[in-house]
């Protein structure tokens, strides 16, 4: 395996499973050091065992709500201490709402902009002095197609998406200047917990979905993506092949947005 990420330091949010976890592999299998952080501390129990068990020691794992500023300020001083200042920083963290616009909440709708969005941005500010120390500084935040489309019953989470691909370009422009590349990726139906269906089985499993996506190819490559699809994408953009990249969104969608 490669080694692209040799002395940088990184930080994954919401990497104790899916997308997060996948990413915080391959940064570590090419070398990077890793700060994984999620709010469930059980889940990153786990995570810690499988990648220990896996051969992987060179990362630390923190609880935190990335939602909670002074829960992320105190974050990223534990991360430098502990670590070293970071090079990269990671907005993965998410969760999904599918509340109908009739009985949706202010407050659901405040709790989602909260991690989906605010908690993109409570990270790039505590890490912000540590990344402008770096030479080869990257911002990946996680959007989603959903960012980039209308979706049903996805007001919060979708409005939320389509925020931080616009803080992704608005920040490129701020911070292009000290030498920090922003930019995002936004991934297509992965096959993680987030595609669960309240009864846990996966909506990729229905009838509907595998009609139309798979069997009628709305998914041209013909099947969903694994979070793998994702991390390798996103280990692109944190790489030295990616110097000269900054707001643009990658959509990993197998070609879901091509067609309509
Ligand atoms: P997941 O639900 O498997 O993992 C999300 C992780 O974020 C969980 O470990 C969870 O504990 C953590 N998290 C949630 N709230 C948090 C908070 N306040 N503070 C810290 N950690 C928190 O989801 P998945 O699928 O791995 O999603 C990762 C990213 O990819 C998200 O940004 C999601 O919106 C995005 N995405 C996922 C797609 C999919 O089909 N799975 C499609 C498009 C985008």
């Amino acid at each position: 395996m490669r080694s692209r990420f040799k002395s940088r330091r990184a930080v994954v949010t919401g990497s104790a499973r899916g997308i997060g976890l996948s990413i915080t592999r391959r940064l570590l299998e090419e070398g990077a050091t890793v700060a994984m952080v999620d709010i469930d501390a059980d889940a990153l129990a786990e995570a810690t065992r499988v990648l220990n068990s896996a051969g992987f020691t060179d990362f630390i794992h923190c609880e935190c709500d990335v939602a909670d500023r002074r829960s992320v300020e105190t974050l990223s001083t534990k991360v430098e201490r502990q670590i070293g200042s970071v090079d990269i920083l990671i907005n993965n963290a998410a969760i999904l709402d599918s509340t109908a616009i009739d009985a949706l909440a202010t407050s659901t709708l405040e709790e989602v902009w909260r991690v989906n969005f605010t908690g993109a941005v409570n990270c790039i500010q505590a890490f912000l002095a540590q990344l402008s120390q770096s030479h080869t500084a990257r911002i990946v935040n996680i959007a989603s197609i959903n960012g980039l489309r209308g979706t049903s019953n996805s007001v919060a989470y979708n409005s939320a998406k389509a925020a931080l691909i616009n803080l992704t370009r608005s920040l490129a422009v701020d911070l292009s200047p000290r030498g920090i590349l922003v930019n995002a990726v936004a991934p297509g139906f992965i096959e993680t917990r987030m595609s669960r269906l309240p009864d846990g089985t996966s909506e990729y499993d229905t009838e509907w979905f595998r009609d139309v996506f798979i069997k009628h190819r709305r998914i041209p490559l013909g099947r969903v993506g694994r979070p793998e699809d994702v991390a390798g994408p996103v280990a692109f953009l944190c790489s030295d092949d990616a110097q000269y990249i900054a707001g643009h969104v990658l959509i990993v969608d197998g070609g879901v947005t091509a067609t309509f």
